[in-house]
């Protein structure tokens, strides 16, 4: 019989070799995909290596390339080699990684991880964390040791009591933030009314002006919520500025950093994230910038004992083992897959140095790629990055704006039906815009040149009308 693992190993190769020539979005219909995919139920069982070649030949077309190179689409990257490979081992290995006793290597490893990234971002060293599905849940898990302290504070405690009759929190948070932050709010009973705009300046920064006048606003437990930095054009909050402020107000401070945490690796960005070590709490992704394979997001607190009040379960029958850290101290999950395993890796495969230098490479791509396609007859870049986002609209002279949104999403559509790059659309400042945004490994510059002739080629097209 075939070794189902011979032929996943097989189809791998093909995909990731295929990487520089094949389209770099999915080209498949919903239809397409439910008539290759679907089908009843079955009833007998099947031949798993035939089955492994049946779910490659039936998801071509529909797999958009984040693993390669082209990809400029969200904030999307792909597994360095690696941390690819080790994301392989964890699921043979499937390790269940919720107690140090129920898998000692993975969870000691998880250890180790955690203690490394806190060296990496160089932020404070008695800080908890926990690996998450991503930086969403990161929030979740970081904005419950925030409610945990915030409440504990006034006498309430909230894993005990849950949150009817509870001094009402409130989140004061830019527009600029990412919708995450508003999902965190929700699951955690605070509700999305809870979050307050507090001003921004142009380029999306949170004004210290108004968070002061918010924080004067009454004496309601408070949680401030910053960005590192935001997902369109990459600005950076003013930590030193901010945190000071929010923590003298006694509030919480929370930095979204999904993937702009990472600039704090490079000594050339490193300026952009300064005072950011003064906040109660960081999240940020391994599965974006680190380009460590989905899922994995990290939650980092100060607080590690409202971090573990927040978490803990402390069952009996789960007999804790008091060795060594147990996971589920510190996550929302019990049972899960080791994902700090792939992390632990990319880290010795990089090294400080190697995080640094594909930070720095990335924010120099994303800056050509908007300078390039920006100088474009047609074209205008409406930042200059100094990370790895920036944004470009599409105008065609004597059009209303209206007309000009149009135009844009059809630019955008008619570069990801070329296939030689993949851009996503978004709305900013009220006008249809392309964000494009820089975080894989495998980015090059010929792959730069590629997304520049493909949008003078969308732009050159004469059909392509409002
Ligand atoms: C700034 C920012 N915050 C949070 C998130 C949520 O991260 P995840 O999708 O890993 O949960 C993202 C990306 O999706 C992001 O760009």
């Amino acid at each position: 019989m075939t070794d189902p693992l011979d032929r996943a190993i097989a189809h791998a190769r093909v995909w990731l070799d295929q990487l520089d020539t094949a389209p770099a979005g999915a080209t498949a219909t919903a239809a397409d995909l439910r008539k290759a995919l679907g089908g009843p139920l079955p009833e007998q069982p099947g031949d798993p290596a035939a089955l492994i070649d049946a779910l490659a030949a039936n998801t071509r077309g529909g797999l958009n390339a984040n693993t390669g190179g082209r990809f400029y689409g969200w904030v999307m990257s792909g597994g360095l080699p690696g941390a690819l490979a080790a994301d392989w081992l964890v699921s043979a290995w499937d390790q269940n990684v919720g107690l140090y006793s129920v898998a000692p290597a993975a969870a000691m490893i998880e250890d180790i991880t955690g203690a490394w990234l806190k060296e990496l971002f160089d932020l404070p060293r008695e800080s908890s964390f926990a690996f998450t599905t991503g930086c969403q849940l990161a929030h979740v898990v970081c904005l419950s040791a925030a409610r945990h302290r915030m409440l504990a504070a006034r006498g309430w405690d909230v894993e005990m009591q849950g949150l009817s009759g509870a001094p009402a929190i409130r989140v004061l948070t830019s527009q600029n933030r990412h919708k995450s932050i508003d999902a965190a709010a929700r699951y955690l009973g605070l509700g999305q009314n809870s979050l307050v705009d507090v001003e921004t300046g142009p380029m999306g920064d949170m004004s210290a002006r108004d968070l002061e006048r918010r924080l004067a606003e009454g004496a309601a437990p408070t949680i401030v919520c910053l960005n590192a930095a935001d997902l369109n054009v990459g600005t950076f909050d003013d930590f030193s500025v901010l945190i000071p402020l929010a923590r003298r107000a006694g509030a919480w401070v929370h930095v979204d950093g999904a993937f702009g945490l990472f600039a704090r690796v490079s000594p050339k960005l490193r300026a952009m994230t300064d005072g950011i070590d003064g906040a109660d709490s960081w999240a940020t992704d391994g599965h974006k910038w680190l380009n460590v394979p989905y899922d994995c997001g990290i939650a980092l607190v100060r607080d590690a004992d409202a971090h573990r009040a927040a978490m803990s379960m402390g069952a009996a029958y789960l007999s804790p083992s008091g060795e060594a850290r147990d996971p589920n101290d510190w996550n929302l999950e019990l049972s899960r897959r080791a994902r700090a395993i792939p992390v632990y890796v990319a880290l010795q495969e990089l090294g400080r140095e190697g995080v640094a230098e594909l930070v720095e490479r990335c924010c120099r791509h994303c800056r050509a790629i908007v300078e390039g396609i920006g100088a474009l007859p047609g074209a205008r870049a409406l930042n200059t990055p100094s990370l790895n986002q920036g944004l470009v609209r599409f105008e065609e002279p004597g059009r209303s704006d209206t007309e000009n949104d149009r135009f844009t999403d059809a630019v955008i559509a008619r570069i990801n039906a070329s296939g030689e790059a993949f851009f996503s659309g978004t709305t900013w400042n009220g006008r249809r815009v392309m964000r494009v945004s820089v975080v894989s490994w495998r980015t090059n510059k010929a792959d730069v040149a590629r997304a520049i002739a493909a949008a003078a080629a969308a732009l050159g097209t004469s059909n392509i009308r409002p």
